[in-house]
């Protein structure tokens, strides 16, 4: 299961944040994600290949709401100059997303953000839909756990039937480490991102994950969802899904990187 697109998600990982020059004259699709601990630009060709990408962490966005407006644009600005140099051409359009649910002014202020960067905007689309498309996925819900929330699409033959976004994410489980550990939440934050820490850390964070739980069960009651596909840096945590199994009772699934899904998704949702 998820195969294909854990293919496109390694092949995307290993040309991610890189400096050598791509020579290539295809056409691209763009993708720009605000994210709340990451903005980040994918590339793929017009079949969905991925061409390359960057990702940096960040906090000018916070759950769809542009809270640094000068620093968003300067960032997307950096990373668009970056991956322009390694193409050795200029991106004129992008897609980018927002969490389900945010209000017309703040997906304008998103819109802007990606303008200010010198995008031509040619797609928003919403986030977890957007995982939908990499995923390949037609039937079940989709979950993304990122920074600052969960954001839900319960798909039915290809179709999107449903929406959410629920403030909490990894944020929470950052919290929830720091107050045990008596640490920061900056040191707590790079315990998380620890693979070899996430046996010890599983325990500690098991409230916050059977809370998203909780907010799973009640977005899909009534809706016959019978797989659960886990996308978003917090589903990095390894055993993060047997938790959220066990308490739903529906079966969970994560592609391998769980981080990539989203931003790819985007890209894919680029108009050509
Ligand atoms: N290896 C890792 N192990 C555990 N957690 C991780 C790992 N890598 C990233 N994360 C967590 O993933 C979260 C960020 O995920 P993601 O990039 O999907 O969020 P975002 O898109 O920026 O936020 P949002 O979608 O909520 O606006 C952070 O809380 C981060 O700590
Ligand atoms: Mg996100």
């Amino acid at each position: 299961m998820l195969e294909e697109a854990n293919n496109l998600i390694k092949k995307m990982e290993e040309t991610m944040n890189k400096d050598d020059r791509i020579n290539t004259n295809c056409e691209m699709k763009v993708g720009v994600d605000l994210g709340t601990s990451h903005i980040v630009i994918t590339v793929l060709d017009k079949e969905n290949n991925p061409i390359c990408g960057e990702m940096y962490r960040a906090s000018a966005v916070k759950d769809g709401i542009v809270v640094d407006y000068l620093n968003a644009v300067d960032i997307v600005s950096k990373l668009k100059n970056k991956i322009e140099k390694r193409l050795g051409t200029e991106l004129k359009y992008a897609a980018t997303a927002i969490p389900p649910g945010i209000s017309e002014g703040n997906i304008k202020v998103m819109k802007n953000v990606v303008e200010g960067a010198s995008f031509e905007v040619n797609n928003i689309v919403d986030e977890p839909t957007a995982a939908a498309h990499i995923l390949g996925i037609r039937d079940g819900a989709i979950v993304d756990i990122g920074g600052g929330t969960t954001g839900i699409s319960i798909l039915k033959n290809g179709n999107v039937i449903y929406t959410a976004d629920e403030p909490t994410g990894g944020t929470h489980l950052s919290l929830v480490l720091a107050g045990y550990h008596r640490i920061s939440f900056e040191e707590a934050e790079n315990l998380k991102r620890k693979n070899e820490k996430h046996h010890e850390i599983l325990p500690i964070v098991k409230p916050v994950l059977e809370k998203v739980g909780s907010i799973i069960n009640q977005c899909i009651k009534g809706h016959n969802v019978d797989i659960i596909y886990l996308v978003g840096g917090t589903c990095c945590l390894q055993g993060c899904e047997k938790i959220i199994e066990k308490y739903t009772g529906i079966k969970c699934v994560k592609p391998e990187n769980p981080l990539l899904v989203t931003p790819m998704g985007i890209a894919m949702d680029s108009q050509l």
